[in-house]
């Protein structure tokens, strides 16, 4: 186990005190909010910023030509529906996760592109982290980027946004640790080489450089879960995607980046 975690187990405080009231406690004041992109380095953040350089692009290049053209397995183009002014995708992707009243379920922008899979094309679903549903995802993402995060959690929302909310502030794995511990109460600080932000999935899906690839969101959320050595949840759990939705809500005033390098 590396000597920096459990430095910082041990500087952390104990807790026996209900998720709502820690919620209060520790969450962070709406003008502190600030996206991971401000903790980066410097050399980090150009390959974000510029288009060229960016290896999220050869991501988002793939997802457009798979959005225009018609599968191989047969199927309309995601185009042939999407390019008219009432289906654009422009912004939606700020709205995910959302409440699906016909799937009766929260869905994340992965599960809604595999929804139109199924519906609309006739085609199987793409398996999680594919390159394929990455590059969907990641291009629907990029046309939301620089728009604020918009999501709904009311209604037959609320539920899936305590879910996500309760997750985030339970301790768990070997470590014992909340995320809250490490992304409200410790953010700034440094561990393992990163400064920690404050955990905000604005820019995901996501190129990391740990990982030489583009990943989602669920894939940074099962690595943080694995770092406290608690087991990860498998891609496209409701608790998972319950969490997306609590971090968006959680991420208000911040604007869209997928997509993001990271670290
Ligand atoms: C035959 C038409 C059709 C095709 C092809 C299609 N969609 Fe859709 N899509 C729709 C309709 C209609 C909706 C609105 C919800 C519904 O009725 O399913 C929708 C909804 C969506 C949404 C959510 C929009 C929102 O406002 O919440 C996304 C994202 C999306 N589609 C992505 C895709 C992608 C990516 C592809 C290709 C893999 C695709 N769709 C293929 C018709 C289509
Ligand atoms: C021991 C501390 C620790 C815990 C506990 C922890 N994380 Fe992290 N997390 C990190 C570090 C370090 C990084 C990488 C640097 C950064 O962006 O914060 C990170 C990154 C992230 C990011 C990416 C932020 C970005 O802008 O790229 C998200 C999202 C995130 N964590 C969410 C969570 C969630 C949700 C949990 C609980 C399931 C959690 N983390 C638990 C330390 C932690």
């Amino acid at each position: 186990m590396n000597r920096k975690w459990l430095l910082l187990l041990l500087a952390l405080p104990g807790c026996g005190v209900s998720t709502a009231s820690l919620a209060a406690q520790t969450s962070i004041a709406p003008e502190d909010i600030r996206s991971g992109y401000e903790f980066l380095q410097p050399d980090t953040r150009f390959l974000q910023d510029d288009d060229f350089s960016n290896p999220g692009y050869l991501w988002i290049d793939r997802g457009e030509r798979l959005f225009l053209e018609p599968s191989p397995e047969g199927g309309p183009a995601c185009s042939s529906c999407h390019a008219s002014q009432d289906l654009t995708l422009s912004g939606v992707a700020a709205r995910y996760p959302a409440f699906d009243a016909r799937e009766g379920k929260l869905v994340n922008l992965e599960g809604r592109i595999n929804i139109c899979r199924s519906n609309h094309q006739a085609l199987a679903p793409l398996p999680y982290e594919s390159d394929d549903l990455l590059a969907l995802a990641g291009y629907v993402s990029s046309l939301s980027r620089g728009m604020p995060i918009d999501v709904v959690i009311d209604g037959p929302a609320r539920a899936y946004f305590d879910l996500g909310q309760t997750y985030f502030f339970t301790r768990k794995g070997q470590l014992n640790l909340a995320c809250s511990q490490c992304h409200n109460e410790h953010w700034g600080k440094k561990l393992r080489g990163d400064t920690i932000s404050q955990g905000h999935g604005n820019a995901f899906p996501a190129y990391r450089l740990e990982w030489q690839a583009f990943g989602s969101l669920q894939r940074r959320l099962r690595d943080c879960d694995t770092g406290i050595r608690a087991e990860p949840l498998p891609f496209g759990s409701e608790t998972y995607t319950a969490l997306e939705l609590y971090l968006a809500s959680r991420a208000q005033n911040l604007t869209m980046e997928s997509p993001g390098v990271r670290r």
